[in-house]
């Protein structure tokens, strides 16, 4: 797919642009329901401002996950088989990784997985200077492909992390599609520990996803800010608002862009009309009853072993076995 774009805007013609990132833009922009994938919030503003999430008041997930880590670790490493290469999916900044390592002293190797490139790399480095005896293997790629370890790490007996409920910004059909390939990535036998956000009152979710900081409405817009700097568009960010709510109904938060006004907006010299009220959808964030995780994670192949959580009951952290490796 390297044609040439039409109307390609002079900035994208040194062929640094990401294709891939702008042909899901156009395709996402061009649908009747826009949307954006919310994989592109995390250029290195996009993770900064996400780690910034984690410490609101607000936003209760980091902080309880990180409790439950810090409350049962011994009981979650010990579930980990030996000498494993444990595999971090969507790492960002390790914290949580950070509480596991203390009971689990003999990893062949750590590798975080993140899109985020140079965050990624900035994490792994500090890491590496704290855990000076953990060889630390950052490998900078999409999760939902197919990406490739180390040479030596390739038959390693793996094991999986994958905290921070990132799960539950897919689809639920997509997630059940992520967690069977976490399995073959894995291997037969391997053990996945995953953190799952529960649902509760309607109140809670809207306000840990709309702080009064604004800082989730910074994390929403930085989106425009990356299209307008690496894509060439023209987003005025003052003519859009965040928007975010718990939907009951399908069980998720949905986080949206909202144009103030009717306005025309060129992406890469393709222009979009945006009508008054018009949303671009930015992210969806699942939340999963205990019972409802367990047969999703059942049914993408994966053996329900644990399951741990915090005395408010606002958030899950799970230990799954992959039973068979299932060929698709
Ligand atoms: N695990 C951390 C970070 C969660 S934020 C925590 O629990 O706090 C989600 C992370 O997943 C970000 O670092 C983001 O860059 C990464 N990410 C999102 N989609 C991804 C994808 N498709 N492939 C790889 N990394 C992804
Ligand atoms: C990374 N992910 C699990 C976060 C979430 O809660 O869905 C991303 C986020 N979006 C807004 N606030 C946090």
């Amino acid at each position: 797919m390297n044609a040439p774009l039409p109307h390609l805007a002079p900035a994208l013609r040194d062929g640094s642009v990401d294709r891939s990132f702008l042909q899901d833009v156009l395709g996402g922009l061009g649908a009747p329901r826009k949307h954006l994938s919310a994989k592109y919030f995390y250029d290195r503003r996009g993770s900064e401002l996400f780690e910034a999430i984690t410490r609101l008041p607000e936003y209760y997930p980091t902080r309880t996950e990180l409790a439950i880590l810090d409350r049962y670790g011994p009981e979650i490493g010990a579930g980990l088989a030996p000498g494993s290469a444990l595999v971090e999916f969507g790492s960002g900044s390790t914290a949580k990784v950070r509480r596991l390592l203390p009971h689990l002293s003999d990893l062949s190797a750590y590798v975080p997985v993140d899109v985020s490139e140079e965050f990624l790399r900035s994490e792994a480095e500090e890491l590496g200077r704290d855990f000076p005896h953990l060889r630390v293997e950052p490998v900078a790629a999409d999760f939902t492909k197919p990406f490739a370890f180390p040479d030596d790490l390739r038959d390693a007996p793996k094991a999986g992390f994958f905290p921070g409920s990132t799960l539950g910004n897919f689809e639920p059909e997509l997630a059940a599609g992520l967690l069977a390939s976490f399995a073959r990535t894995l291997g037969s036998g391997a053990t996945l520990i995953v953190g799952i956000d529960l649902v509760k009152d309607k109140a809670v979710l809207d306000a840990a996803y709309d702080d009064a900081a604004g800082v989730t409405a910074a994390f929403n817009l930085n989106l425009l800010t990356r299209i307008n700097r690496e894509l060439g568009a023209d987003f005025d960010l003052d003519a859009f608002a965040h928007q975010a709510f718990f939907d009951e109904n399908l069980g998720r938060i949905e986080m949206h862009l909202v144009s103030r006004r009717s306005q025309l907006v060129t992406v890469a010299g393709v222009p979009f009309h945006f009508g008054s009220g018009e949303t671009i959808h930015t992210e969806n964030s699942y939340k999963y009853t205990v019972p409802g995780f367990r047969a999703l994670a059942r049914g993408a192949g994966w053996e329900h072993a644990r399951v741990w959580t915090d005395p408010d009951g606002l958030f899950s952290v799970h230990a799954l076995t992959a039973s068979t490796i299932r060929r698709q």
